[in-house]
């Protein structure tokens, strides 16, 4: 298919991107899965905006500094911080339901905030969020909405019928899951809103689609990468056997919740930091793994049943819903806890107007590094990202439009030499090794032996990766290996490139923080 502009991704960065662009020009969305498979519709607590009196810009952009822990690039956060109320505004005609007290949104809190910030949709914003951009999309006459496409690679000069060879990028090859053929589609500019990597880590609250597949095609076609060893772990994911992604949001911390070592009964945050369970995530997360491991113990609790029972059903109705069908009584009592991949910080390198290194590629969300993160994301600072970039890139590419050539003929995806796939086992078997190896050796306290054991079994299954893709018909489950592994290999190639521990990258052998924060930059 032919469009103007091509976005990967029906999440809040994608959906922004459209809606931004399609009273302009014709735009086509692709998604793997489902239009609302990705991390925004399972956002919980909410969007960060400076909206109450009392509060400021310089304090969001301070707190958004001493969280990424001076890695962020000032004008990034300046850029995010003063658009946000904007986005809110935009997300309310949407229809929205936020949360209101009086007249006003109510605000909530979350670690690393000095201010009640959040605007919120009680515990299930991202799927409020996510509900409002889809239907404003689906009504656009301009907007082609195509799920179940996993798309595979960008189109690049190199595959122009006459081959060009630049890294100019006129679309991409996608499977569509359903037929099971590949296809090119093209347009002038292409978006990335692919989300995030967590899923190559074992325990993440990400879903099954978080396989860093915008990264690793972005990489692949020459897009430097940035601070991929920077990846969040979220301290309260609920721990149960059968349930294994479930997050329990930090709002719950904001509103009063309290941590405690199941074994002594000791409240042990306010040990580790001055701001107790609201300092940012990555203390709060070190804090639990510490207590877990000096105690062996399989979780920590999480308390807020000293709120009035009514209090806690208002503020969190489906994370107790969810419990209450699990048997875990949160107004009663403590709610189990551990740590798992939450964020990817790093990602696709972009500027303000989210442009990549190549022509014609755009990227805004997750899957990029765009310098407001830094080395930790302050949380609720995500969604807002998207909804800032989203639109940053459908105006560069609006006021670009004349630059922009219609994109030529391009090969069709060779299939000739590959056959279908005899041992499916290859893929289940590496999935699983992946994320097992790098929750063990790359999570949130690493070594650099841990990151070389690391390193070495990447090298040796990426051979054997490669060589089953250039055998073999694609399926999604192996595009997304092949990415996952990609990731892995630019996280600890990166991880191993950083000689301090600086945010969410703490290595035993390098505990101290140089004297200036630089990013790790990978160059294709
Ligand atoms: P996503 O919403 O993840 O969307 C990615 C899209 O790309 C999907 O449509 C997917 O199908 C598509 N895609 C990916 N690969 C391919 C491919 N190969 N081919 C085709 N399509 C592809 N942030 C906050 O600010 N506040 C919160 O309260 C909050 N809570 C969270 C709770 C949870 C449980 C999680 C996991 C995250 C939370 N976050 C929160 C983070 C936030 O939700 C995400 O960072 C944000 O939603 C990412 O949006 P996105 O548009 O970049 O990507
Ligand atoms: C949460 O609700 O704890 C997640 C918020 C975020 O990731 O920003």
């Amino acid at each position: 298919m032919t469009a103007d502009v091509i976005i990967v991704g029906s999440g809040a960065a994608g959906l922004t991107a459209a809606l931004a662009l399609a009273d302009k020009v014709r735009v086509l969305v692709l998604a793997k899965g489902e239009l609302t498979g990705g991390s925004t519709a399972w956002a919980q607590g909410g969007i960060a905006a400076v909206l109450d009196a009392g509060d400021t810009f310089e304090d969001h952009i301070r707190d958004t500094m001493v969280a990424g822990a001076g890695l962020n690039r000032i004008e990034t956060v300046e850029f995010v911080i003063e658009r946000a109320p904007h986005a809110i505004d935009r997300l309310v005609e949407l229809g929205v339901p936020f949360n209101t007290e009086g007249e006003h949104l109510h605000l909530t809190r979350e670690g690393g905030h000095s201010h009640r910030r959040i605007v919120h949709v009680a515990d299930a914003t991202g799927w409020a969020v996510q509900a409002a951009l889809l239907k404003a999309a689906e009504e656009h006459p301009n907007i082609t909405l195509l799920p179940h496409q996993s798309v595979i690679d960008l189109i690049t000069g190199r595959h122009e019928e006459r081959y060009s060879g630049s890294g100019r990028v006129w679309g991409v090859y996608a499977l569509n899951e359903q037929t099971g053929k590949v296809e090119a589609h093209t347009a002038r500019a292409t978006v990335l809103a692919t989300g995030g990597a967590g899923r190559v880590y074992q325990f993440s609250t990400a879903p099954r689609g978080a396989t860093g597949d915008g990264i690793a095609m972005a990489w692949r076609a020459g897009a430097r990468v940035g601070n991929m060893e920077m990846m969040q772990f979220h301290p309260t994911c609920l721990y149960n056997l059968e349930v294994k992604n479930f997050l329990i949001t930090e709002a719950v911390r904001g509103e009063g919740g309290r941590l405690y070592n199941p074994k002594t009964g000791h409240r042990y945050m306010p040990d580790y930091d001055e701001r107790a369970e609201l300092a940012p995530r990555d203390v709060v997360a070190r804090a639990n793994d510490a207590e877990i491991k000096r105690d062996g113990l399989d979780f920590v609790h999480l308390d807020i049943s000293h709120q009035p029972p009514e209090f806690v059903r208002e503020h969190f109705p489906n994370i107790y819903e969810k419990l209450i069908g699990l048997g875990i009584d949160m107004t009663k009592g403590p709610i189990p806890v551990v740590p798992a991949q939450h964020y990817t910080c790093g990602g696709i390198v972009i500027d303000l107007a989210g442009r990549t290194d190549l022509p014609g590629l755009y990227a805004a969300g997750e899957c990029t590094e765009s310098g407001l993160h830094g080395a930790n994301r302050l949380a609720s600072n995500s969604l807002l990202e998207c909804f800032v970039f989203g639109e940053a890139a459908a105006k560069d590419i609006l006021a670009r439009w004349d630059h922009f050539d219609a994109p030529p003929p391009v090969r069709p995806w060779d299939e000739s030499r590959v056959t279908d796939s005899d041992e499916e086992v290859v893929i289940k078997q590496n999935w699983t090794e992946i994320r097992r190896f790098m929750w063990n050796y790359v999570g949130i306290v690493r070594t650099t032996k841990r990151l070389e054991r690391a390193k070495h079994r990447i090298q040796m299954m990426t051979d054997e990766v490669e060589e089953y893709y250039a055998h073999f018909r694609v399926s999604t489950d192996l595009i997304e290996l092949r990415n996952l592994l990609q990731c892995a290999d630019l996280i600890v190639r990166s991880a191993l490139a950083r000689h301090e521990s600086r945010g969410l990258h703490y290595t035993l052998d390098y505990p101290n923080l140089l004297p200036q924060p630089v990013d790790t930059i990978l160059v294709p």
